[in-house]
């Protein structure tokens, strides 16, 4: 198996009866699963949720494997243009296969970087901009909607900035990924004569790691996107199997409801211990935020529910959030990820300096010390009563990171199920959008513009200081 979820310190012989769940209650909750992929199973199967399938869409990851192959060597940037679940995917793609910021190596035609513009902090995008070559870039805009506020301006400026260095010969450089004939992205990359690639409607923007918002950029750098694919397609034919014992997305599904709802968890630390993985821990953070913070249920019953995700990197992290972890309130749960082989085991110097602090590492390695640590945080945090699982994958390669990811997003999908909530709408970020579109003095918008307005009047109240 790709990803192996280890449950055993969620057990109340574990952390003890209040913080732990009794497998008897797995047990009987095992119906109440098998229920949750029944319904989503025939969700994902009518074309409701495409998530599922992306995949196994052959002649879509063909066509992106064709274009990568036929502009490399042509740019040593992609700049991808995007926000949310149109950034974070290929941060998580980029940062698993080639490591974090900065230990990738030199960027060059052969191994070209991924610069990511996904704030419209002025000072941000001057300087990327000032950092990348215009002729030398392959610009990817990524916007499901085709008109989100950050990106829709972003790209404003980037197109302005390789029109000045190329002329008409930029829109031979930019290419647009969005819904296949709709928005106002694919208008004008229609009119511009912009290269395009679709997002399947049924997929949301937090799904969409393996469809050309994630997999376009991930090829265009170098990554294997077959073997990626690979991963994920038998990660979801495990993810369809109605036993729980094989079936790890469901597995840890039923774990995290049962904890997070019966034992008061309100917040979840996704934990990995592999720079590698921090890149997906982000990606994570929304992928569970959005999906699962909800204000109704599917009956419409106002419901407010939620776990708030928080990213730790371990060890780094053990010396900054472990110590509230460990004696603050018990509040949360802890998923670790593990990487059972590093690419490299960093092998330590076997000479002796005699001195204890580093005689005792001697002739050992970095890859036992990260794996002695997580382990040993794990049984500190156990005695201590704090629920905690992991989930290992056999190494970070494209394979395993593909199976992972979808692991991730199909055990969201379950407990959207198992909590009777729509994990795929996104409500709550409307009313922001509309709330700037008015400030911005888009048309249409006019009412926005006054709602702000009566707001600011509200806040004529003085403050603490009068
Ligand atoms: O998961 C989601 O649907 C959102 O986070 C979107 O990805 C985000 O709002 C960006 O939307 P768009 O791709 O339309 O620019």
């Amino acid at each position: 198996m790709a990803i192996q979820f280890d449950e055993r310190n969620l057990f109340a012989d574990m952390v003890g009866r209040a913080n732990g769940i009794a497998r008897a209650e797995i047990e009987r909750s095992t119906p109440k699963a098998l229920k949750a992929l029944e319904s989503f199973r025939k969700l994902s199967d009518s074309g409701a949720y495409g998530f599922a399938h992306l995949p196994f869409q052959t002649a879509a990851i063909g066509a992106i494997r064709e274009f990568a192959a036929s502009v490399r060597g042509t740019f040593d940037t992609v700049c991808v243009v995007g926000i949310g679940g149109s950034a974070l995917g290929a941060w998580a793609l980029d940062c698993g296969m080639r490591g974090p910021h900065p230990v990738q190596g030199a960027f060059t035609p052969g191994h070209p970087r991924l610069a990511i513009l996904d704030n419209v902090d002025p000072d941000f995008t001057h300087a990327a901009l000032a950092s990348m070559d215009p002729r030398a870039t392959l610009v990817l805009v990524v916007a499901k909607s085709g008109g989100t506020a950050e990106t829709v301006s972003t790209f404003l400026a980037v197109r302005d900035w390789m029109e000045q260095a190329l002329g008409a010969e930029s829109a031979g450089r930019i290419v647009a990924v969005t819904t296949e004939g709709k928005g106002d992205l694919f208008a004008l990359a229609r009119s511009q004569g912009y290269r395009t690639f679709g997002i399947p409607e049924n997929v949301g923007g937090r799904f969409s790691v393996l469809s050309a918002v994630g997999l376009l950029p991930a090829a265009l750098i170098g990554i294997d996107i077959a073997e990626l694919t690979r991963g994920a397609a038998g990660m979801t034919r495990l993810a369809w199997r109605p036993d729980l014992a094989a079936n790890v997305a469901l597995r840890a599904a039923l774990c995290h409801w049962l904890v997070w709802t019966r034992r008061a968890k309100p917040i979840q630390v996704a934990f990995p211990y592999s720079n590698r993985l921090w890149g997906a821990a982000f990606w994570f953070r929304q992928l569970w935020a959005e999906s699962l913070g909800k204000a109704r249920n599917r009956k419409g019953k106002v419901v407010h529910i939620g776990q708030t995700p928080v990213a730790a990197l371990g060890t780094t992290d053990q010396h900054s959030q472990v110590q509230l972890y460990i004696e603050g309130p018990n509040d949360k749960v802890f998923t670790f990820w593990a990487v059972k082989r590093f690419a490299n085991e960093g092998k330590l110097p076997k000479a002796r300096l005699g001195l204890a602090a580093f005689d005792a590492l001697a002739g050992q390695s970095l890859a036992k010390l990260i794996d002695a640590e997580r382990r040993a945080t794990a049984a500190a945090m156990t005695e201590c009563g704090r629920p905690n699982c992991t989930l290992t994958l056999d190494r970070v390669d494209e394979y395993h990171l593909g199976a992972f990811l979808q692991m991730l997003e199909f055990q969201t999908a379950f407990l959207g199920e198992l909590l009777d909530i729509n994990a795929f709408d996104q409500e709550g970020v409307e009313l922001g959008k509309k709330l700037t579109f008015g400030l911005m003095g888009r048309k249409g918008f006019e009412l926005y513009r006054d709602q702000f307005a009566a707001y600011e009047k509200k806040r004529l109240v003085p403050g603490i200081r009068g």
